[in-house]
């Protein structure tokens, strides 16, 4: 067990990124990168001891800051969309940036994923970890309030990757943290994940436009393209889902407490994921708009060759009364824990 630390070079504007290696007495294996806490691989063994890197990912910092497809980052201060880019808080309305058609998506112009953290290691000889700060300033990308974020990435001998977030504000904001990596069970470089088993635990998901903005509605995904209660392989219906799967669900677990919220089974290998969160909701992402531009690790990455599993809030909370609130005040604490853990099958 260790975590080690080498450079991962210079942003444009001089400042140092690093990179950490967080290695379990399994020989379980994940680098993370101080720009954007991009998880930039993931080793993890498949039914006979073999291992494989089975986050999509680049070789380069440059590559890194020019990227548009959040491959592996830390996403803030808002996960998802936000429509035409307007909220309204204590009666101030606020404007985000339009970067997604007419919507705000993922933090704006410069979110969580474009800017530098502050790195801690952490030694704890059982479950090697990462303590990743940041402080987004008042007014940053739109968002009101300063915002002092933790990310910690910790490794386990169970074999699970946590990531755990917590934020608090001087002025009441909005937040919804989350982490945008890119799996493929089968390894970075094996092809589609069609046929990759999944169940996610939600009897709703929450329909949407065609811009991707909920309509309000909480609907049962029973008799729908969307139903994964019971285990299905991604591309057994993905031909009837217009653009692929790109929808949020309405997790079955308690308010706030850690819960199931989906398991993914690679038949091939046998490797398996299952995630749990205190989230509410979970974006289930098919890599849709991958189209061969983003390379990386020697591979590829052509449409659906990974999938994307966003533990968060619902799209477009701030302007929906009944989805759960994202409304973080001075002297609250955000909260939120994301396990993934992986086993073979
Ligand atoms: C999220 C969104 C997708 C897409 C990706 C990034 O998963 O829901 O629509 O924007 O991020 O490409």
């Amino acid at each position: 067990m260790s975590i080690t630390k080498e450079s991962f070079g210079k942003t444009s504007d001089g400042q140092n990124v690093d990179l950490y290696t967080l290695t379990n007495s399994n020989g379980l294996k994940t680098k993370i990168i101080t720009f954007g806490g991009y998880i930039i691989s993931l080793q993890v063994p498949d039914r006979n001891g073999k291992f494989a890197d089975i986050v999509l990912g680049y070789d380069t910092l440059e590559q890194y800051v020019n990227d548009s497809t959040y491959l592996g980052s830390l996403i803030g201060r808002f996960g998802n969309r936000v429509a035409k880019g307007k909220f309204t808080l204590n009666s101030i309305e606020y404007t985000l940036a339009t970067n997604n058609g007419p919507n705000h998506l993922h933090g704006g112009i410069k979110g969580f994923n474009k800017v530098v953290w502050n790195a801690q290691p952490i030694d704890d000889p059982n479950r090697p970890g990462l303590k990743l700060t940041y402080l987004s300033k008042d007014g940053e990308e739109g968002f009101p309030g300063n915002l002092s974020c933790t990310v910690i990435y910790t490794l386990t001998n169970n074999n699970e990757l946590k990531i755990s977030y917590e934020a608090t504000t001087d002025k009441a904001t909005i937040v919804n943290l989350t982490s945008h990596g890119y799996f493929n069970l089968a390894g970075h470089n094996s092809g589609d994940i069609l046929g990759h088993e999944l169940m996610i635990n939600a009897d709703n998901y929450t329909p949407a436009d065609e811009t991707l903005i909920p309509t309000g509605q909480i609907a049962p995904v029973k008799g729908t393209n969307v139903d994964f209660t019971k285990s299905t392989a991604i591309g057994a219906r993905i031909a009837k889902v217009t653009g692929g799967y790109d929808h949020n669900f309405v997790l079955n677990n308690k308010k706030g407490k850690l819960g199931l919220a989906a398991r993914v089974c690679e038949p091939k290998t046998g490797r398996v994921m299952e995630i749990h969160t205190t989230e509410p909701g979970i974006q289930f992402y098919s890599g849709n708009f991958l189209d061969g531009s983003a390379k990386g690790k020697g591979a590829v990455y052509n449409k659906h060759n990974g999938f994307c599993l966003e533990t968060q809030h619902f799209p477009d909370s701030p302007n929906k009364p009944n989805f759960p609130s994202v409304v973080l005040k001075p002297c609250e604490k955000y909260t939120h824990l994301t396990v993934h853990k992986f086993s073979v099958k």
